[in-house]
C-alpha cells in the first residue's frame, strides 16, 4: 500500500492513501480529531466511571492501530490521570518503520504538562512492539497488546472492553467494515458499561450500531465535522 505523509491543519501529520483518495485522519487536524473523537468522547468518561468505582479497571479496544496516534494519546492520558489502562489494538496492515519514524507526534505533543514521559521513546516503543497479542507494560499506567488481523476474522473476548475506538476507513472506502456483523461482534466484546466512539456519522452505520444493541448518541464533532457518533452500553437501572 503506497502512502504519503501530509500535514493537517493543526500542524500534526497524517497519512494519505492515494489509491483510495483516503486519509488516516481528518485533514482539519489529526491530533484535534483524535482528542475529540476518542479521548474526550470515550476515554475520559471511562476515567470518570473508574473514579466513581463504576468500573474496576479500564480495558480499551482499538480497531485500526495505523499511525499509533490514538494509542499514543491514550498512553499520555493514562499517565496524566494516574489510571491504569489495558489497551488492545488491532491492525491488518502494520506500517513499516520508514513511515512511522517520520511521524513527529512526540515533538508536537511535548509541551503537554502533567507527565514525565520521554514522548519520543514512548512513541517508538509502541511501534516497535510486536503484533504478538501479548500485553506489554509501556509506562507505569499503560499496557499495550497489539494484534494483527482483519476485524472480520478476529475473535474478541466476551464482555471485556469498556472503551472501543472504531477507527476504520470510511464506509465509502471499506463498506465491509460498517456492516451489522461487525457491530454485533463488538457488542459481544463490550463490557457493561462501555462507550464505542467513532468519527463516522453516516445514517446506515448508526442504524447498524443501534440494531446491534448500542444506544446511539451524537456528539459535536471536531473542526470540519458537525457530529460524531458514540454507542453506549449501560447498566440496567
Ligand atoms: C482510518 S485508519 C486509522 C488508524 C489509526 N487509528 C490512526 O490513528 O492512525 C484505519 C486503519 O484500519 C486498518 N484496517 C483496514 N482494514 C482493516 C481490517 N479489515 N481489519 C483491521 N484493520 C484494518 C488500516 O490499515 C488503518 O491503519
Amino acid at each position: 500500500m503506497y502512502l504519503e505523509i501530509q500535514r493537517t491543519e493543526d500542524g500534526s501529520p497524517t497519512l494519505y492513501w492515494p489509491e483510495k483518495n483516503e486519509h488516516y485522519h481528518s485533514t482539519h487536524g489529526a491530533i484535534q480529531e483524535a482528542m475529540t473523537v476518542y479521548i474526550q468522547a470515550a476515554l475520559r468518561p471511562a476515567f470518570q466511571a473508574y473514579r466513581e468505582n463504576r468500573i474496576p479497571e479500564i480495558r480499551v479496544f482499538e480497531m485500526g492501530f495505523g499511525t499509533g496516534l490514538n494509542t499514543f494519546l491514550s498512553l499520555i492520558e493514562a499517565e496524566k490521570a494516574g489510571i491504569p489502562v489495558q489497551y488492545t489494538s488491532l491492525e491488518a496492515y502494520p506500517l513499516p518503520p520508514e513511515i512511522w519514524e517520520q511521524l513527529d507526534y512526540a515533538r508536537i505533543l511535548k509541551g503537554i504538562p502533567g507527565h514525565d514521559l520521554d514522548l519520543a521513546a514512548c512513541f517508538a516503543r509502541l511501534h516497535q512492539q510486536d503484533f504478538d497479542g501479548e500485553s506489554h507494560r509501556l509506562s507505569p499506567f499503560f499496557s499495550l497488546s497489539k494484534r494483527q488481523g482483519l476485524i472480520q476474522e478476529t475473535e474478541l473476548p466476551e464482555a471485556c472492553f469498556h472503551v472501543i475506538y472504531y477507527d476504520a476507513f470510511a464506509p465509502t472506502v471499506q463498506p465491509e467494515l460498517w456492516q451489522p456483523p461487525i457491530f454485533q461482534k463488538l457488542h459481544r466484546a463490550a463490557a457493561t458499561p462501555c462507550i464505542l466512539s467513532t468519527y463516522c456519522a453516516q445514517g446506515q452505520f448508526k442504524r447498524n450500531l443501534r440494531d446491534a444493541g448500542f444506544r446511539v448518541v451524537n456528539l459535536p464533532g471536531p473542526a470540519g465535522k458537525r457530529e460524531i457518533t458514540t454507542g453506549l452500553i449501560e447498566p440496567e437501572s
